[in-house]
């Protein structure tokens, strides 16, 4: 660590790694900050840099990078190790404060597009736009809307010497990337000390690998939260519930996850069970697990004020609801009505909340789905006329809330409408809501999974969350809220997760099908088409909208939506294995093209998307259509239903008649994949196909148990499948890299686009021509 001056300010910096440096500065020549909600410092040893000193600047030296700090003026400049300049100070505006806010600008470059910034709506490349930090409960989704519930200050540089940079701060914030001026782009937050993180790349996997080394990665999810989700607000019956699983395993759909929202409690009180609705919950739940089915219930931060309630008046007799400066309890409005939220800034409290889901963890339920933890809150009006409207008018969506006229008044609205500003939390650390709102999802959702890790040590949780925070990826998956079914939000779908995607959360997914409004069939036959890339994939929707389950639209949508359904099933082993890469590089599952390819082109196609190394989604988001125009980048491709060869680099039109969704498989590809099956586990896999497209290439196969932890000690296999040409023959070779589990491999099936191969699971090489 090394602390400079820098203007009236000091400069403290961490060089974490050789491509990792922490600018913290000082605010008032003090530093309050020395914490951070997703970056564990103590687990980083810093590495060596040189440093060197003369009249104009401090000079530091990393193995990749030459980081200049000048002295007058000030200005921060870093370069790579052959004097490419990286990025820059604008002027001597690396620091400004202005009351209670801080500016830091920095000069517009060599950056051809922005990207990442958690979850957003609007273009994929944010260069020129403005974007705001704070978790909102937005069920408005049109275009460039923003912001929505997660809040990732975070974004990617886009260059050939790609950088990210990350602002640890959770305080209200916003960027500028470049809307006020071309020359310069800004970050700005309220109330918080400067503290960011340069990352280098130079490539922007390697900006994804270092920004989730440092904010942490996702674990192995339960190999069955990879299956169906199916969901709606609510089935709000026993009858209901086994209705729907039945009539799953009638028609051999396959689907291994059934939702419980809402009407499931008692009275919208968490941690209860509606008898009247629930008479036999456990013995439900029992039978469910016998027909292949886990079940996920919703867990909302708010809870009803009500003196006979045990959450309530154990929560109160222990002081763990928030409070406001004066000592008072909060008191918001949530579905429950007149509600009180956990701190979970306090660690009692979340160990008291984590306890909580014993009764149902140890009934056989194994996810968890946080909601409304932005936290959400209603005014005492709005409650009134939700209630109006959902339960005596029956409407399918809800008013618009924040129509906001212009960037300063959305900034006003968002903040008076989501969270009462006078209240503080934690004890040993007081923060005012203006820094803990960001991360109160965040906190919610550690305080689930340590709860769970705590009951049930031996299973892995499924956990489901809609706030966020940058490192939200270490304890849950996440799904962006209450979309429409409308096109437009199909389309949107597409970007959103690539940013999401690139922010270092791997394991994401929308609402198959749209929440809000009736579903009608073709959108949904689409959406279906493209969920099967979503690597959550979850069918779910509002209350009284039409019916949207795989049958709900007819035969013959019926018949696609299986075909498909069935296609993501036979895909589970591929998407696993590139969930182990998520683990241990962070590198997603959807991969917008500038992560896969150099050439020019890849940044005009945003309405397209690698689902891993391999496959190319090109999904169809428009009405009646039944072909569409799509760009190849660069090599050779071929097509995954027919095999018919392409040479990339152009933009091609391609059929997609309803019952197609244009899928394009790289030259080398090998993909792992599985027979069908109604739910993971209901066969014992024996057979692993692998799909093999020419070319050369190398794919890294995983497999453990699919749900205990004991892959952490080293239960698990890695095998690597590489293909290869020799004299004009395709061959594919077969190693193991690591044995630690006994695999369920008896048979190795190469399918190539002309012939099938069978061999035995053991290490060489073998003709597949
Ligand atoms: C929120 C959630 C939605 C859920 C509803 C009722 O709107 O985003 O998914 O169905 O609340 O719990």
């Amino acid at each position: 660590m090394e602390i400079v001056e820098y203007n009236n300010e000091l400069l403290k910096i961490e060089f974490i790694t050789s491509k990792i440096v922490r600018f913290h500065f000082s605010k008032d020549r003090i530093w309050k900050k020395n914490y951070s909600f997703c970056v564990n410092l103590e687990k980083f040893k810093e590495v060596d840099c040189e440093h060197r000193e003369d009249n104009r600047a401090h000079y530091f030296l990393t193995s990749d990078l030459d980081i200049r700090i000048y002295k007058n003026p000030s200005k921060i400049q870093i370069y790579d190790r052959k004097g490419n300049l990286i990025i820059s100070d604008y002027r001597d505006l690396g620091y400004v404060k202005k009351g209670n806010g801080i500016y830091s600008y920095k000069e517009m470059g060599r950056e051809k597009a922005f990207l990442g910034f958690g979850e957003r709506l609007g273009a994929l490349n944010k260069k020129g736009k403005r974007i705001i930090n704070w978790n909102t409960d937005e069920p408005n989704h049109e275009f460039e809307r923003d912001p929505l519930y997660q809040s990732h200050p975070f974004f990617l540089a886009y260059s050939d010497l790609s950088y990210g940079l990350f602002y640890d701060s959770t305080a209200f914030s916003y960027f500028d990337m470049g809307f006020e001026s071309k020359n310069y782009y800004y970050f700005f937050n309220q109330d918080d000390e400067l503290d960011y993180y340069f990352i280098f790349g130079p490539s922007p996997k390697e900006v994804i690998e270092n920004y989730t080394y440092l904010t942490g990665r996702c674990y192995m999810p339960p190999l069955w939260s990879l299956g169906l989700h199916q969901s709606r607000w609510s089935y709000d019956s026993e009858d209901k519930v086994y209705k729907i699983a039945e009539l799953f395993r009638k028609k051999n759909i396959p689907c291994d996850a059934l939702y419980l929202d809402i009407d499931y409690m008692e009275g919208y009180r968490v941690f209860t069970v509606n008898r009247k609705r629930f008479p036999n919950f456990e013995k439900m739940i029992g039978d469910l697990k016998k027909l292949g089915f886990k079940v996920v219930i919703i867990v909302d931060p708010g809870i009803k004020i009500d003196k006979k309630y045990k959450i309530y008046i154990e929560g109160l007799k222990e002081g763990l609801f928030c409070k406001k400066k004066t000592g008072e309890i909060f008191v918001g409005y949530v579905w429950p009505g007149k509600t009180v939220f956990p701190d979970f800034f306090k660690e009692k409290v979340r160990k008291w909340w984590g306890e909580k889901h014993k009764w149902f963890i140890d009934n056989g339920i194994y996810g968890f789905w946080n909601d409304m933890n932005e936290p959400s809150n209603f005014s005492k009006f709005d409650y009134y006329m939700m209630k109006l409207l959902f339960h005596v008018l029956h409407f399918k969506e809800p008013p618009d809330p924040f129509k906001a006229k212009n960037f300063e008044e959305r900034i006003k609205q968002i903040k008076e409408k989501t969270l009462h500003q006078d209240v503080i939390h934690g004890d040993d650390e007081i923060f005012i809501h203006n820094k803990a709102h960001n991360v109160y999802g965040l906190m919610m959702t550690k305080s689930t999974f340590e709860g769970f890790r705590e009951i049930k040590k031996e299973v892995r949780p499924f956990i489901l969350s809609r706030a966020g925070f940058s490192g939200i990826q270490k304890y849950s998956a996440v799904w962006c809220g209450d979309n429409k079914s409308t096109w437009e939000n199909l389309y949107s779908s597409i970007v959103t997760l690539q940013n999401l995607s690139i922010s270092g959360v791997p394991f994401v997914g929308e609402d198959v099908g749209g929440f809000w409004r009736d579903c009608e069939k073709e959108l949904f036959i689409r959406w279906i088409q493209l969920g099967v890339f979503y690597p959550f994939f979850r069918i779910h929707t509002a209350k009284n909208t039409r019916d949207q389950e795989p049958w709900s639209f007819g035969e013959e949508i019926e018949k696609i939506a299986k075909e498909y359904i069935n296609l993501r099933y036979q895909l589970i082993p591929y998407i696993y294995s590139l969930f182990y890469e998520a683990k241990e590089k962070g590198i997603p599952l959807i991969r917008s093209f500038i992560l896969e390819f150099q050439d020019e082109e890849v940044l005009s196609h945003e309405d397209e998307f690698m689902f891993g190394p391999f496959i190319l989604v090109a999904p169809v988001y428009l009405r009646d259509k039944r072909e569409r125009d799509m760009y190849l980048p660069k090599g050779f491709w071929f097509d995954f239903y027919t095999g018919k060869r392409y040479r990339g680099g152009s933009i091609i039109k391609v059929l997609a008649p309803l019952n197609r969704i244009p899928l394009f498989l790289r030259e080398g590809s090998i993909i792992p994949m599985w027979d069908v099956q109604n739910y993971v586990g209901e066969k014992k896999q024996e057979n692993l196909y692998l799909k093999i497209a020419p070319g050369e290439g190398r794919f890294l196969y995983y497999e453990d148990d699919g749900i205990s932890w004991n892959y952490e000690n080293g239960e698990f296999n890695l095998i690597e499948f590489y293909t290869f040409m020799k004299d004009g023959n395709q061959y594919l070779g077969i190693k193991f890299l690591k044995k630690g589990y006994e695999s369920p491999i008896k048979k190795i099936i190469v399918k190539t686009f002309k012939n099938d191969f069978n061999f035995e699971l053991k290490e060489g090489e073998f003709l597949i021509t």
